[in-house]
């Protein structure tokens, strides 16, 4: 992403703000409350339109209107706030709007099977057959990252994934990206907690005030000097 700019009334919530993420690393965008982390992501989402800037993949430009332009080019969200249908299946939203049918028939068998080898693939278990209501919210969380790789997602943005994570489930959650990175996918992590950058990113982009500030690799710099690219000044 380059020269990100967006405005809402009142305020600059990107302020042509550069994002560069590798293939196939884990990359964190780290800024405080406020600092244009989920406006950035939403804009490469298709969830907002940037006001100027551009967006390349893999060198090319794109114009990604909408979160089905996002989809199809192989970009997957999320969100901080999931999305699911309380009173469907696990199944049931993972195929929502792509499911595969037999003449106009859900064939519930075939995403049924399809969900259970994703699940497998990745290390991300759920109950097929559960409802949404029925289950834990880091289960849940896992059914979004499902819903993501039933889109084929390469590129997956996570908005504060830890924030509603008990400790045991935040380590699960690391194994789980760290897993997705080593088949090949590509993963954004918007995060403000110093300890999980060092314990899953590769690299760190910083943004303060919706200016982008840096990027550095996570393993060249210590927890203090990213606190203080965060917030602009020396923390104790
Ligand atoms: N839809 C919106 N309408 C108006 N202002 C918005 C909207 N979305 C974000 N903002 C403002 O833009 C700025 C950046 O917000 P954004 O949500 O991108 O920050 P963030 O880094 O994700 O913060 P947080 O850590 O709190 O999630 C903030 O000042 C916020 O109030
Ligand atoms: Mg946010």
């Amino acid at each position: 992403m380059r020269g990100i700019t967006k405005t809402f009334p009142g305020v600059i919530a990107n302020d042509k703000v550069d994002l560069n993420v590798k293939n196939q690393e884990i990359h964190a965008l780290l800024g405080e409350n406020g600092a244009g982390k989920s406006t950035l992501m939403s804009i490469l989402f298709g969830a907002y339109s940037a006001d100027s800037g551009t967006i390349l993949i893999n060198g090319k430009e794109v114009e990604i209107k909408n979160p089905n332009v996002a989809t199809a080019l192989g970009i997957g969200m999320v969100h901080q706030h999931f999305k699911l249908v309380q009173n469907y299946t696990v199944t049931e939203n993972i195929v929502l709007g792509m499911e595969p049918r037999r003449g106009q028939i859900l064939d519930l068998k075939k995403a049924r099977g399809e969900v259970a080898a994703l699940s497998a693939r990745y290390g991300l278990a759920v109950d097929p057959d559960a409802k949404i209501e029925d289950i834990s919210v880091s289960q849940q969380q896992r059914v979004e990252i499902l819903k993501t790789l039933y889109r084929s997602a390469n590129i997956i943005i996570f908005d504060e994934p830890t924030a509603v994570l008990t400790p045991q489930e935040i380590d699960e959650l690391i194994e789980i990206i760290i897993k997705l990175k080593d088949e090949g996918k590509t993963i954004v992590l918007i995060t403000h907690k110093l300890r999980e950058i060092k314990a899953v990113a590769d690299r760190c982009t910083v943004l303060r005030r919706g200016k982008y500030i840096g990027t550095v690799e996570v393993a060249d710099i210590s927890e203090g000097d990213l606190a203080e690219m965060m917030v602009g000044r020396t923390v104790r």
